[in-house]
């Protein structure tokens, strides 16, 4: 799966969620979460990330581990809708992201 690290916390460009061709990138207060179920691994979201958010698994800076984690838990606590278009935002964002000291825009 791809993950949406760090650099989104609190920019949530979104220019990934245009690209992303079955809709597994969903939103939470802070950052984006893609699905790693849903998620087909094609890509398209990580090169038009203007902050360099997204990774493959594999190749997710080490400090930025726990944000395959965050994305994880917070998709496996709405199943699998399928697309996140019609879905409501998450109320809350994982800890993980939580944690983060707040980034100016
Ligand atoms: Fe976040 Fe980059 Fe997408 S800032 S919302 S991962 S385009
Ligand atoms: Fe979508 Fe990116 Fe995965 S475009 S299918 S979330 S690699």
């Amino acid at each position: 799966t791809y993950v949406i690290a760090q650099p989104c916390v609190d920019i949530k460009d979104r220019a990934c969620v245009e690209e992303c061709p079955v809709d597994c990138i969903y939103e939470g207060p802070r950052k984006l979460y893609i699905h790693p179920e849903e998620c087909v691994d094609c890509g398209a979201c990580e090169p038009v990330c203007p902050v360099e958010a997204v990774f493959y698994e594999n190749d997710l800076p080490a400090e930025w581990r726990a944000y395959l984690t965050a994305d994880a838990e917070t998709a496996a606590t709405i199943g699998s809708p399928g697309g996140a278009a019609g879905q409501e935002p998450f109320a809350e964002d994982h800890p993980v992201v939580a944690a983060e000291p707040l980034r100016e825009k």
